[in-house]
């Protein structure tokens, strides 16, 4: 018999066997050949069914919702087959399932810690850590997947991952972040270049220092990905900065929770100045997700508008924001590296804070193209990119 189907397109080599399976009508548990025992219940099973009565075999998407079914599914029976599938009949009125048992493995939710989807957790940083930007030689990055995951695990894990090498040509930067996903279009298109300008409408576009930030804090999702390709650079100073946010932020909370607890909560104003646009977002410095870990961090003086605060709060913000500026500008923390034509760095702008040093515009020509995308496309990328591994293992098997 055909191998079951999953709810999904991805692939499941398992080196284990489902040795025992006990069950009653609303739970099941399995004994597998290594003894590790996987829980899963009746409702759980049947809602996650990647057969025809619930799951749409084209689209692999849910096609019955749960509340859909019979209200009163349990378990009848349960057992395995010679080829190691998991069969289920119900007491409802319902057609029996089958699950491989690569899937079951991979969704067990009754195991601490909760299996994660194989993506790096961030490692923080300073200069102590990183002297350089990790970087992979991007000549291949085009048509060779080992590149573009080489380079895509250091962006996910350090926020921070340099190509070297990359062909100089202009538009080249868009059909390197097409490799990941598609590309966020702002004000300033789909790629921006980033150089002297007559009529300058951001102060990236003169020759003057940029103090460490974020860019498009005035949206209310700032891009996740930034990219700056290098063409062409023979002017003199310029160096590009980075500065791991996350590790500042993780250091101002040991060392000042109180000043961290402002940072975190009360809210600032980012605008942009154009002739043609008017955007505005009203966000804490620091942005902690419901664990309280740090998601996000907001950051561009250029940007910010006037503060809009209670008059008993304002001094305090500002004493807060001092600390935090003074902090960010500690040596320890910013990453110096010099933008050779080729060099192609890419950061995770919603933690990293990037910056660059005063050049003078009047000798050599100093061209950056940039582009965004999002954190989203990078760990979908990430995901694909495992994923084609383990379907090379089954088609090996
Ligand atoms: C930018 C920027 C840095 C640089 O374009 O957002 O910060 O090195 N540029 O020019
Ligand atoms: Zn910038």
């Amino acid at each position: 018999m055909e191998q079951p189907g999953t709810p999904d397109f991805d692939y499941y080599p398992c080196d284990h066997k489902i040795n025992h399976v006990e069950y009653t009508s609303h739970a099941l548990t399995l004994i597998w050949s290594d003894q590790r025992t996987s829980q899963y219940h009746a409702c759980w099973l049947a809602d996650n069914d990647a057969g025809s009565a619930v799951t749409n075999t084209l689209t692999r998407e849910r096609e019955i919702d749960f509340v859909d079914m019979p209200g009163d599914i349990g378990i009848q029976q349960a057992s395995v087959s010679d080829d190691g599938t998991l069969n289920i009949a119900w007491t409802a009125d319902w057609p029996e399932s089958r699950f491989l048992p690569g899937w079951l493995r991979a969704h067990d939710y009754s195991n601490d810690p909760m299996p994660d989807d194989g993506l790096r957790q961030a490692t923080t940083w300073n200069i102590n850590d990183l002297t350089e930007p990790p970087t992979t030689d991007g000549t291949e990055i085009l048509r060779d997947d080992d590149v573009l995951e080489a380079w895509l695990d250091n962006l996910a894990q350090y926020g921070l991952a340099r190509l070297a090498n990359v062909a100089p040509d202009d538009g080249m930067v868009a059909d390197v972040v097409r490799r990941i996903g598609p590309i966020r279009p702002t004000n300033f298109g789909f790629t921006y270049d980033v150089k002297t300008k007559a009529n300058p409408d951001s102060n990236a576009y003169t020759d003057m220092a940029l103090d460490s930030h974020t860019d498009l804090a005035t949206r209310e999702y700032q891009p996740g990905l930034q990219f700056l390709h290098c063409l062409k650079n023979s002017t003199t100073g310029g160096a590009g900065t980075m500065v791991d946010g996350f590790k500042v932020a993780e250091d101002i909370r040991v060392e000042n929770p109180g000043v961290f607890e402002i940072l975190s909560t009360w809210d600032w104003t980012f605008t942009n100045r154009a002739r043609e646009t008017d955007y505005r977002w009203v966000t804490p410095l620091i942005i902690l997700d419901r664990d309280g870990q740090l998601s996000e961090l907001r950051m561009t003086a250029f940007l910010r508008g006037p503060l809009a605060m209670p008059f008993d709060r304002t001094e305090k913000a500002y004493a807060a924001y001092h600390y935090l500026v003074e902090k960010i500008r500690e040596p320890q923390y910013r990453l110096r590296f010099d933008y050779r034509p080729g060099d192609l760095v890419a950061y995770d702008n919603r933690r990293i804070l990037h910056g660059r040093e005063a050049f003078s515009s009047g000798e050599g020509e100093r061209w950056l193209q940039g582009c965004y995308s999002e954190r989203d496309e990078l760990r979908s990328r990430l995901r694909i990119l495992a994923r084609n591994r383990r379907a090379a293992i089954i088609g090996t098997k």
